[in-house]
């Protein structure tokens, strides 16, 4: 068994070095120390939109999950039912190219103690572990029943790092400060506990998405006061979002018929929206708004966007001969003027990439900036 795995894990840190996103000696050694496959016994599968759970049950099950556990995959590991019966994925264990990527860009050092947001799985608690002892780490969860499977599941392999089931917004004051805080949920805003418990001069790592899911991972350091200012990185990564409550999963938007609605046509291509263009869209779209696409086939072919106000557009992805994408839109506001009006504003900025964005983080504000926190572009995060 020892053998089966170790290869699998040899390899895969391997290929996440040949690839370029694994750097050094200590996260190498713990990508080839820590047994994936020991928390992450089972996992979800999905199919159109549910998901199965694959347990391995024969040999020939056995070697395609440790295959899969090996190989850089994301693998759903929990999943709960909404309001509506609709099954959500509530956990994951993440990437490992991102998990090593943001341990790397933590710029951990011997001694350091690490608080995790998120444990789920507990691979990434073992990680820590294996690099700094798991009397360094210290890794939270919203689900009792995760952070319970992970204790017994981290102990059995040897690690006792201290877990505990609370929500991660308010940190984990008993064992503060941390050198470094990372966080494997998503959170709108920065939670103020998480700058108190950070050590002046540590470290946050967290992917900061707002609405309609826009963002990126941040790492911000803290200062003497507390305030902690730092630049988005130039790479991407995102994460499920941090939840305040276990039971409700379920989200209310109001229905697209595309039937209906007014038409019009755009300039703007709305695949545009898929990528780093919609962090500043948030910003000039009213609160409340959902993005989504319309999958025909397995192929996107439009984008939504939704308002708990009753308004809506939807837009063609394809556009028709004279280069123009048609828009579908409904309810008091016309929601891609917004994006309209947003994209000219990023098109006069020179279509920034992420690392030309930063946040800076007091006691009373989050303010997103361009180029510099005194410089003439900044947004207001919503807490
Ligand atoms: C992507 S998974 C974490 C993966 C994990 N680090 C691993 O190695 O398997 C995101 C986790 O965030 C947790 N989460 C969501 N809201 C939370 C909250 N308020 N406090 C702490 N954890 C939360 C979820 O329960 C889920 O387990």
């Amino acid at each position: 068994m020892t053998d089966e795995w170790q290869a699998r894990a040899e390899a895969l840190a391997d290929k996440l070095t040949a690839d370029g996103d694994l750097h050094t000696a200590e996260w190498r050694a713990a990508v080839r120390g820590v047994p994936r496959h020991e928390l992450v016994p089972r996992y979800y599968e999905q199919e159109g939109t549910s998901y199965r759970l694959i347990t391995p049950d024969d040999d020939a099950s056995r070697q395609a999950w440790l295959d899969l556990v090996y190989s850089d995959t994301t693998l759903i590991t929990a999943v709960v039912a909404d309001s509506s019966g609709r099954q959500v994925p509530v956990s994951s264990s993440t990437k490992p190219d991102l998990m090593v990527r943001m341990l790397e860009a933590l710029d951990v050092h011997d001694g350091h103690r690490v608080l995790e947001v998120g444990t789920g799985t507990g691979y990434n608690a073992a990680l820590l572990s294996h690099r700094l002892g798991a009397d360094r780490v210290f890794s939270i969860d919203l689900r009792p029943e995760l952070v319970d499977t992970a204790a017994d599941r981290l102990a059995a392999i040897g690690y006792r790092p201290v877990l505990r089931a609370v929500d991660g917004s308010g940190g984990l004051p008993e064992h503060a400060p941390y050198d470094r805080i990372i966080a494997t949920c998503s959170v709108a805003a920065i939670p103020g506990a998480w700058i108190e418990q950070t050590a002046p001069g540590g470290l946050i790592l967290v992917d900061v998405e707002g609405q309609l899911s826009a963002g990126n991972l941040v790492l911000l350091r803290r200062g003497e006061d507390p305030v902690a200012e730092g630049k988005f990185l130039d790479w991407y990564g995102r994460f499920m979002a941090l939840r305040h409550d276990a039971a409700n999963v379920g989200n209310a938007w109001p229905a697209v018929d595309r039937s209906q609605g007014e038409e019009r046509t755009t300039a703007v291509d709305p695949v545009e929206l898929d990528g780093g263009f919609r962090f500043l869209a948030q910003f000039r779209l009213p609160p409340g708004t959902q993005h989504t696409l319309t999958v025909d086939d397995g192929t996107p072919t439009a984008t939504c966007l939704t308002n708990r106000d009753g308004s809506w557009c939807s837009v063609d992805r394809t556009a028709d001969e004279s280069g123009r994408y048609l828009v579908r839109h409904a309810g008091p506001r016309d929601l891609w003027a917004d994006v309209e009006h947003a994209h000219d504003e990023w098109a006069t900025m020179g279509a920034p990439a992420w690392h030309r964005f930063g946040l800076t983080v007091t006691p009373t504000a989050q303010r997103v900036w361009l180029d510099s926190p005194d410089g003439e572009h900044t947004w207001n995060l919503t807490t």
